[in-house]
């Protein structure tokens, strides 16, 4: 256990505001800052980040929480990392937790092998690496910032280094630097006479290398296996140096070649991350889509790349980004425009991407003759799906009248179609109108306020304990809060929802709370004691009522049981509850 003072002085000295900052882009409204929510896709901002109550709350997803919460959902870690990690950045030594679960341990020894292997590789870039890349036009400068290495020919150049620092060779192993022999007689290295690429995390950590071959030796492209610390899936090439950029720019463009970032990067567009070469992730486009609003994709310019294009804007903007397609001219990927026709060109490129829907339409018609009347058919009916997709009507209307005319038809024959298709679906039963919710009753009303109260104000709570039970708290939400907070002996100072959101043992609890401390739904003015005493009227008259139901329901029992004298004892409780 981290010493529960150590996480108290962390979360007071944390500004929550400043910390979302860095991974959100907040705007000021009223009293709190506002965004877009970094753990669902939306497009107008329900993320709430309170800097009078240090607490974030999604009204769209419902995500919510304080600091520690944010940083453990936004970088997947848990409590203890958090903390650790809001440490760092306060300048707060965290004291290890004795007997702390293996992975923490593990992983940093992880991290600690990847940083010794890109050094020796760095260290090691020399002839003829060094030719390969001034052939590629690369700089001392690039060369440096992307750290850049060279694993030596022969078989085991890093395996020995690795060894000679005490590291274990079974911890190499699953680093994915080297391979156990045929013989199982120990191993060699993955990486040999390849140009390195260190594969860095966000936060600035080695997690894996790429490997070109020099020459013509397949594979071209050799790539860390998937580690403790690595998964392919969930990494992008290029974050720890352009995510500022992303963030102040709104907008990244995503590449697939390690030197399809690298060259414009070197030519001065910064705002750039590689998939590098396989198909996106939905974790992969959930990771931009913390950083940024608007993705430019410049894949390949062949078949393979539009292809790759289509998946990878689809899944883009089912995240919520918005998403252009560039065309490249003059070269067949980033690194070719660029070499070939200057980085005018390519911001060229860039800046005349098509919007996503545009293009779409012009793959569908570069997949159909448009001389046969059939093919057009088609044309039609897949450019119409498309279109009855798209929720703005002015929007739709525009594209269809610049779509129409590529089609030779009218521009009404479209427009049919696309109502035809949006009609059809709407009998699907998914699309039928949710059933309105149930308005909230009094008591739950009642609850809330009190649940709200107490959590802020060790007053509030002082008084909802000579008051009521956990057991009084109906709703299963507020009866989780309540079980804790009115269990808790809380010192004068500290306000008990940090505690809560940090204790409870339910998620959907913590949301609950979260959401009811950032909605302010009390009216605003009246006294805390009148507020009070009006929930604790409402929610004792309920269990009274609860209570005579019980005791009306035992009597006709008893009575059909012929059970007199209980009959009697019963009548005179009832008697008692009502006077
Ligand atoms: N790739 C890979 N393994 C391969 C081939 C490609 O992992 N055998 C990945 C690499 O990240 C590579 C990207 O896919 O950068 C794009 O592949 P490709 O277009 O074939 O290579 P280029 O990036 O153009 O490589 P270069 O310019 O060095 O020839
Ligand atoms: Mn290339």
């Amino acid at each position: 256990m981290i010493p529960a003072q150590i996480i108290e002085e962390i979360r007071s000295k944390a500004e929550i505001v400043k910390i979302v900052s860095e991974y959100v882009p907040l705007r000021k409204r009223g009293k709190n800052y506002l965004g877009l929510c970094p753990f669902h896709p939306e497009k107008d901002p329900s993320f709430t980040v309170s800097p009078d109550k240090q607490l974030f709350h999604c009204f769209g997803c419902n995500e919510g929480g304080n600091v520690f919460a944010f940083i453990m959902k936004i970088e997947n870690v848990g409590f203890a990392e958090a903390v650790e990690e809001l440490g760092a950045k306060l300048g707060i030594a965290v004291p290890k937790p004795a007997g702390a679960g293996p992975t923490r341990t593990e992983k940093d020894k992880h991290y600690q092998v990847m940083q010794l292997a890109a050094s020796f590789f760095r260290n090691n870039l020399s002839e003829p690496a060094q030719a390969y890349l001034d052939r590629r036009a690369i700089t001392e400068k690039t060369k440096e910032l992307f750290r850049l290495g060279f694993a030596p020919a022969g078989w085991d150049n890093l395996f020995n280094h690795l060894i000679a620092r005490g590291v274990p060779p079974v911890l190499i192993e699953r680093c994915g630097l080297a391979l156990p022999r045929e013989n199982k007689n120990g191993y060699y290295d993955r990486f040999r006479s390849r140009l390195i690429f260190p594969i860095v995390d966000q936060r600035d950590r080695v997690v894996a290398f790429g490997g070109r071959s020099l020459g013509d030796e397949e594979p071209k492209y050799l790539n860390s296996p998937d580690t403790l610390i690595y998964h392919k899936g969930e990494t992008v090439f290029g974050l720890n140096l352009c995510k500022d950029h992303i963030k102040k720019s709104k907008t990244a463009v995503l590449v697939e070649g390690y030197f399809d970032l690298i060259t414009p990067f070197q030519n001065g567009i910064l705002n750039i991350v590689a998939s590098l070469g396989t198909a996106l992730t939905v974790a992969q486009c959930k990771l931009l889509s913390r950083y940024c609003e608007n993705i430019v994709l410049a894949f390949d310019a062949d078949s393979a790349g539009w292809i790759a294009a289509e998946k990878s804007a689809d899944l883009l903007h089912n995240q919520g980004l918005t998403v252009k397609v560039a065309r490249l001219k003059g070269g067949k990927d980033p690194d070719e425009v660029i070499r070939n026709q200057g980085s005018e060109a390519f911001k060229q490129c860039l800046n005349t991407a098509l919007p996503l829907i545009e293009f779409k339409i012009s793959r569908i018609l570069s997949r159909h003759n448009l001389q046969e009347i059939e093919s057009r058919a088609r044309a039609l009916r897949e450019v119409a799906a498309v279109l009855s997709q798209e929720k703005d009507p002015f929007i739709q209307q525009e594209y269809v009248k610049l779509a129409a005319p590529l089609m030779k038809c009218d521009a009404d024959a479209l427009l049919a179609e696309i109502k035809r298709q949006q009609n059809s679906r709407q009998q699907w039963p998914g699309n039928l109108r949710r059933v309105t919710e149930k308005p909230s009753d009094k008591i739950a009303e009642a609850e809330k306020n009190l649940i709200a109260l107490a959590a802020q104000n060790n007053e509030a709570l002082k008084l909802l304990k000579e008051e009521l039970v956990a057991e009084d708290f109906k709703l299963r939400e507020t009866r989780a809060i309540a079980d804790l907070l009115l269990a808790a002996d809380f010192g004068s100072e500290a306000a008990p929802a940090h505690f809560l959101l940090e204790n409870l043992p339910d998620e959907e609890a913590k949301k609950f709370l979260s959401g009811l401390l950032m909605s302010e739904h009390l009216s605003q003015g009246e006294k805390m004691e009148t507020i009070i005493a009006d929930c604790v009227k409402v929610i004792k008259g309920e269990r009274l009522r609860a209570k005579i139901d019980d005791l009306k329901l035992e009597i006709k029992e008893a009575e059909k049981a012929g059970e007199t004298g209980r009959v009697a004892e019963l009548l005179s409780a009832l008697k008692g509850e009502i006077s």
